[in-house]
């Protein structure tokens, strides 16, 4: 009985090393997520890590035989230094294969040169200034520009008879970019930006500058500021105030009427036309499925553009692995993503080889009720539309 039993035992144990065998060979991808968690951008941070999570959970946690294993760190939002250090402990201490996440241009800015001299690729989930993508070989961009979705409502405010703008941005790199391209282009068309201010990035005020437009009367105001709490609070400030009744339109990149902070502002988000890559009402086969195993996930949110640039970050990563056998190193890993083409829920999209840059549809929508929810419906789209912000 008990020679059987070693016997069990020793073969329990061998077919125990066979099993364990390819998975030792085969090294863990790790994946370093640099993301606000906290601090006033703490969305950015839930809803990437959503789109990531929801990715893994849909195609499985190997990608070409190794095992992917997230370290997330929190960068506490625009705080260059800590994304910083959190890069050189994830390189140096945690040896990750590739940083990603980004939510803000600042943190995406510090962390450039560390993926330079480390040589690992990066991959930018969201932070959207259009030289971001310059700033080192190894970066590859899976969410947007600023002018990429700035250009297109320009074009159509021009063509739709609006002709005198004041443009209202945050002042840093998207907001600087956004009013660049709009005034390019509104220009270009025929159009004039009327006047212009940009709103600091901590605890804006939007209140005497919206008296001061009020009183100028402009046919339109061009808004960009980072999706969130700056959206909804001008949001209300419009409302109050009462512009939209002294005959001014509102059109702005899709960044305020973002999905998550829609309920939020309400019926006074009715009717603005914007510009941007993603809506959870988009119209395809793929988004369909994307809605509904993200609300299956998590019900309590909804999806938009911030979590589907982490989806598809992710399917960024899983197919440049399958192109160099499993390998992540960063001259390789670049190569194998220019040019990658793929059907985003956003609709079809690709790597721009020059760039590594995304190249996409931006669809101008309207804000509207459909079945008692505000949605952003597209009415019209740009499509292939490259980054308009690089020289
Ligand atoms: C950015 O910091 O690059 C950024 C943040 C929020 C946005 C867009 C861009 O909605």
């Amino acid at each position: 009985m008990k020679t059987i039993k070693r016997a069990a035992a020793v073969l329990s144990v061998i077919a125990g090393l066979a099993l364990a065998w390819p998975v030792a060979a085969a090294e863990a991808l790790k994946i370093g997520l640099i993301l606000p968690m906290s601090g006033p951008f703490a969305a950015y941070g839930k809803q990437i890590e959503s789109g990531v999570r929801l990715y893994l959970k849909q195609n499985g946690e190997v990608f070409s035989g190794r095992q992917v294993e997230l370290i997330v760190r929190d960068d506490t939002g625009v705080a260059p230094e800590v994304s910083k250090r959190a890069a050189q402990e994830l390189v140096v201490k945690d040896k990750v294969d590739i940083l990603a996440g980004f939510g803000l241009t600042p943190s995406a800015f510090a962390v450039a040169p560390i993926a330079t001299e480390a040589k690992k690729p990066m991959v930018v989930m969201n932070a959207a200034t259009s030289a971001v993508t310059t700033k080192s070989e190894y970066i590859v961009r899976t969410s947007m520009t600023l002018p990429q979705n700035a250009a297109p409502i320009a074009s159509w405010a021009a063509r739709n008879g609006i002709r005198k703008v004041f443009t209202v941005v945050a002042d840093y790199g998207p907001g600087l970019d956004a009013e660049a391209q709009f005034k390019k282009t509104f220009s270009a068309a025929g159009g004039e930006v009327v006047g212009e201010v940009r709103t600091p990035m901590k605890n804006p005020d939007f209140s005497p500058f919206l008296q001061r437009i009020k009183d100028l009367r402009p046919e339109a105001v061009f808004l960009f500021v980072p999706a969130g709490e700056q959206g909804i609070a001008f949001m209300k400030g419009f409302a109050e105030r009462d512009l939209a009744g002294a005959g001014i339109k509102l059109i702005a990149t899709g960044d305020l009427t973002d999905e998550d902070v829609l309920d939020a502002i309400g019926d006074p988000a009715l009717g603005i036309i914007n510009s941007f890559h993603y809506a959870e009402s988009h119209k395809s086969p793929e988004n369909k499925a994307y809605v509904e195993a993200y609300y299956k996930a998590y019900p309590k949110q909804r999806p938009n553009f911030m979590s589907v640039a982490g989806y598809d970050g992710m399917h960024l990563i899983a197919e440049v692995l399958k192109k160099t056998g499993g390998n992540a190193d960063g001259d390789k890993f670049i190569e194998a993503a220019k040019g990658l083409k793929w059907l985003s829920p956003r609709g079809p999209v690709s790597i721009d080889p020059v760039t590594r840059d995304i190249v996409q549809t931006i669809y101008i929508r309207k804000v509207e009720r459909v079945a008692g929810r505000l949605q952003n419906v597209e009415f019209d789209q740009v499509p292939d539309f490259r980054d308009p912000g690089k020289p």
